[in-house]
């Protein structure tokens, strides 16, 4: 079992600490924000993540992880230390790399000969080579082992990986990381720095692409009057295509597949590489976020002015508590820019800074006075919801369902109007 430091513990820096420590390992969490560490001390999960809360008082008890707020003590006995702190997109669409240097600088006078420091951050090509000299020591390895689990799924995602991805200068080192997981069954890939960290943003963004062709066909789907279930059923019974990841919704979005995409288009420009694809796909993201608030706004006459929105789901995904990026908030962002009011609820946010937005603590809450209800996130507990309640709590009946998560049958039964796409033909 190996000693463990792992550099900031937010949603990817907690899931790695916990999982590693249930593995057996010896871990000290360390993030600069000494409030996490605090809860984390006290045996809460400062972030919401099924599942995840009781292996933490499992690995505190044994004594597996320890959590501090002073860097040396995270690092100075750790054989590998892991990175995971915010790679947040620059001005310029480029991944910012400023957390990751300054983590890595802030670290080098601590580390012990023969450490290997690992990026689990979502870098650009290129990244080990900016740690390495951040570090600055010949006796420390730096190595890339990216991280793909899903906020709402996280522990699944690491005890059941899809694959384990590490890249090094050396193969030994690359073994070395991935001997940590030598618990867990799953495809494993030795490689390259470059290619790990390229295996990352290739594989969110083909991952946005299909989300942007499945939005795209359930907006044509919806114009001839097929329905757009059925087709992407249909469409991935297609083993070549697959049936996940294949449920059209309000647009895609989240703290990585915006940044990512991003990121991406801007490697391959600095390399001289066009990527029309991914261009395209964050093109046909912010349509997908418009043809909801066009439909809100042709449903009630053409107009948000004066009108009042109810929305049921802030974040970017259900089982998350995350609203980063949420394709959530640019859809109410568009109603409210239109000059609608929007008063939301969502089971794991109890307050939004956004002029125009006002969080209710219940559903019945929010709908109350709402000439529309739009339905943004796919929370379970929605399905539950009760109908007639919210739409007496309403003032009008108009019900958009962008995650088709309501009981149409039950809904239009109490009185719900769900509109078509003013363009749709029966063909
Ligand atoms: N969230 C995801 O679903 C996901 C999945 C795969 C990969 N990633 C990638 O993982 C990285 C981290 O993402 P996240 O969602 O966990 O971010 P996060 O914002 O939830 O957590 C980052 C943590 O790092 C801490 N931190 C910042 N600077 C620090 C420093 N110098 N030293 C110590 N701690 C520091 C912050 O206080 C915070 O707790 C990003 O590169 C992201 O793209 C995220």
């Amino acid at each position: 079992m190996s000693k463990i430091a792992v550099i900031g513990t937010g949603y990817v820096g907690l899931t790695t600490s916990i999982g590693l420590a249930s593995l057996g390992h010896q871990v000290v969490g360390y993030d600069v924000d000494p409030a996490k560490v605090e809860v984390l001390q006290a045996g809460k999960l400062p972030i919401h993540e099924p599942g995840l809360g009781e292996i933490l008082g499992d690995v505190l008890k044994s004594g597996n992880l320890k959590t501090t707020s002073v860097l040396s003590e995270a690092v100075t006995d750790a054989d590998f230390i892991f990175t995971c702190v915010p790679t947040p997109q620059d001005e310029d669409g480029s991944a910012d790399l400023s957390y990751v240097i300054s983590a890595s600088t802030a670290m080098k006078d601590f580390l012990k000969a023969g450490a290997v420091v690992v990026t689990k951050s979502t870098v650009p090509v290129g990244s080990a080579q900016i740690v390495e000299d951040a570090i600055g020591r010949s006796d420390v390895e730096v190595a890339s082992n990216p991280e793909f689990l899903r906020e709402g799924a996280a522990v699944y995602d690491f005890q059941n990986p899809d694959r384990i991805v590490v890249g090094a200068r050396s193969n030994e080192v690359a073994q070395s990381v991935m001997d940590l997981y030598s618990k867990i069954d799953c495809p494993k890939v030795l490689t390259s720095q470059a290619t790990a960290e390229l295996i990352k943003y290739a594989s969110n963004s083909f991952l946005a692409i299909k989300l942007s062709y499945v939005n795209d066909i359930a907006a044509l789907c919806e114009a001839v009057g097929a329905d757009s279930h059925e087709v992407l059923h249909g469409m991935g019974l297609d083993t070549r295509i697959g049936n996940r990841f294949l449920e059209p919704g309000p647009g895609w979005g989240g703290s990585c597949f915006p940044k990512d995409t991003k990121a991406l288009e801007s490697i391959a420009n600095s390399f001289g590489i066009e990527l029309p694809l991914i261009t395209t796909a964050i093109a046909s993201n912010e349509a997908a976020h418009k043809r909801v608030a066009d439909r809100v706004m042709n449903s009630l006459g053409g107009s948000l002015v004066g009108k009042t929105i109810a929305v049921f789901g802030l974040t970017f995904k259900a089982n998350t508590d995350d609203t980063r990026e949420s394709p959530s908030i640019a859809v109410i962002e568009r109603l409210i820019g239109r000059g609608g009011k929007v008063v939301a609820f969502d089971p794991m946010v109890s307050d939004y800074k956004l002029a125009g937005l006002t969080v209710a603590a219940s559903p019945a809450e929010a709908a109350s006075g709402a000439d529309a209800l739009v339905v943004l996130t796919e929370w379970a507990e929605f399905k539950s919801i009760d109908a007639k309640e919210i739409l007496a709590a309403m003032s009008g009946n108009v019900v958009v369902d962008t995650r088709k998560v309501l009981d149409q049958s039950v809904w239009t039964e109490a009185g719900a109007n769900f509109p078509t796409n003013p363009t749709t033909k029966a063909v």
